[in-house]
């Protein structure tokens, strides 16, 4: 079952100083951007494009075509954004990259920034994440003793800053373009679209923004090539990724493996569902993911798959829960985190997550009323198409689909509390565990 696992991004990680420079120049670091800079910058982006590279921070846009749109002819900077803001409930990819191979991210700025002529590059990270902050200022600072960011790196002529820049802890400003409004020093709150960023973003100039693993993928494309990256994944999902696997299984973790491993699969690496006990659902993506449950085992986890059964990719966040988890207590505490992180530039989702927030609520405590479940439903067809951006949807979609799946444990809400139906000591991962 090992032979599934395709460590590229997680190669290093867990061995001793990983995350130094001179552990990474050792170990193959550079190869990449060293050929790289010897390409044309037009070259480069052919490549990236060429081997089908789709974003990882969710929404899975083909990165070298997202390259293609800087207009080059515009005379005002260029800028490359990394988007490591990640904050979404299950979530936990790019945090541990950043940790345990930080220059794997600062090779793929280099050869990202060239492709698209940019000579200022963005690492946005999300606030809370203090020591993720510190470490990639180290490995910065690494780079720049060593030439390779500064001026004239590596004697190619080509200039590169780089600064790391922290938020101050919002879901939202993961969104590009609130991330824009927070790195000119606004508050994080989404901007109307078009333009678009790659023609006015980051002080209306054009940018990229990209997610940590799609920019750390970029060096392995560079030094191993087209072929290699396509000959994994699917027809339209190339390529390894990595998924998290947390909650109810014997060896929650990180795996990374190619596009379109099932979930079945990752679960026998990840040890299976806990002794004793089976899957009653999982979210594919992170919580903004429609939930999926036994009968999806088989499906491919990659882009068309998930479209398929009316789920998402995601952020490849797979919260594994097993038949004593109560599905009104985890949509609460799932509508709770976008009540609290709704920037309220719109109605329908800065009052609506809260009625969504009220309702669960009583259905948890089994005080919910004959139609509240139809009232819930309602509800998230007044937030659904009519707000500001996608966090909306996500908050929705958890709702939707748990009912879809389970509507009559949310009518149990009318009579008996999830708390008498599913004793929290019964899902908690550790003895005594946290209620
Ligand atoms: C509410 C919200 C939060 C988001 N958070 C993140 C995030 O933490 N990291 C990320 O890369 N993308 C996040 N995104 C997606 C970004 O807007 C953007 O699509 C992504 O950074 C593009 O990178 P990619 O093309 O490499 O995937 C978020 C989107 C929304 C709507
Ligand atoms: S949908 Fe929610 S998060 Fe997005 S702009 Fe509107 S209030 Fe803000």
């Amino acid at each position: 079952m090992t032979d599934l696992l395709t460590p590229v991004l997680t190669e290093n990680w867990g061995k001793d100083k990983s995350w130094t420079y001179d552990f990474y120049a050792q170990h193959g670091g550079f190869e990449a951007a060293k050929k790289a800079l010897k390409m044309k910058p037009e070259e480069v982006m052919n490549t990236v494009k060429d081997a089908g590279l789709r974003g990882r921070g969710g929404a899975g846009f083909p990165t070298g075509v997202k390259w293609s749109f800087i207009p080059q002819a515009n005379p005002k900077p260029k800028y490359l954004i990394v988007n490591a803001d990640e904050s979404e409930p299950g979530t936990c990819k790019d945090m541990p990259l950043l940790l345990a191979s930080p220059h794997l991210l600062l090779e793929g700025i280099v050869i990202s920034a060239y492709a698209v002529n940019c000579h200022q590059a963005y690492i946005y990270i999300r606030g809370e994440a203090a020591h993720v902050a510190r470490r990639m200022q180290a490995a910065v600072a690494s780079m720049y003793e060593h030439g390779w960011f500064g001026k004239d790196i590596q004697g190619t002529g080509f200039d590169l800053d780089v600064t790391v820049h922290s938020g101050a802890g919002a879901y939202i400003c993961g969104e590009e373009t609130a991330l824009l409004e927070s790195l000119e020093g606004r508050r994080g709150q989404p901007r109307l679209k078009p333009p678009f960023p790659a023609v006015e973003g980051l002080f209306a100039s054009p940018t990229v923004v990209n997610n940590v693993e799609s920019i750390s993928t970029v060096p392995s494309i560079i030094k191993n090539g087209v072929d290699w990256f396509a000959s994994m994944g699917t027809e339209k999902s190339n390529g390894f990724t990595i998924y998290s696997i947390s909650g109810h299984v014997a060896r929650p973790g990180q795996y990374e493996a190619p596009l379109g491993t099932t979930f079945r699969q990752l679960l026998q690496l990840a040890g299976g569902i806990r002794k004793g006990h089976q899957l009653k659902f999982f979210t594919p993506g992170g919580s903004s993911t429609p939930m999926l449950t036994e009968e999806h085992l088989d499906t491919p986890l990659d882009f068309e798959g998930l479209a398929a059964v009316g789920s998402m990719l995601g952020t490849k966040a797979m919260q594994t829960f097993d038949e004593t988890t109560s599905v009104v207590r985890t949509t609460t505490r799932w509508a709770e985190f976008y009540q609290h992180e709704s920037c309220g530039k719109c109605t329908p989702c800065r009052e609506g997550t809260q009625w969504l927030v009220q309702i669960l609520k009583k259905l948890e405590a089994g005080q919910g009323e004959e139609g509240d479940v139809d009232k819930l439903l309602a509800v998230c067809d007044d937030i659904n198409g009519l707000s500001f951006c996608t966090l909306a949807g996500g908050a929705v979609s958890c709702v939707t689909s748990a009912i879809a799946h389970f509507r009559p444990e949310f009518e149990l809400g009318y009579t008996t509390p999830a708390w008498e139906a599913f004793p929290y000591e019964k899902s908690a991962l550790f003895e005594g565990g946290v209620k």
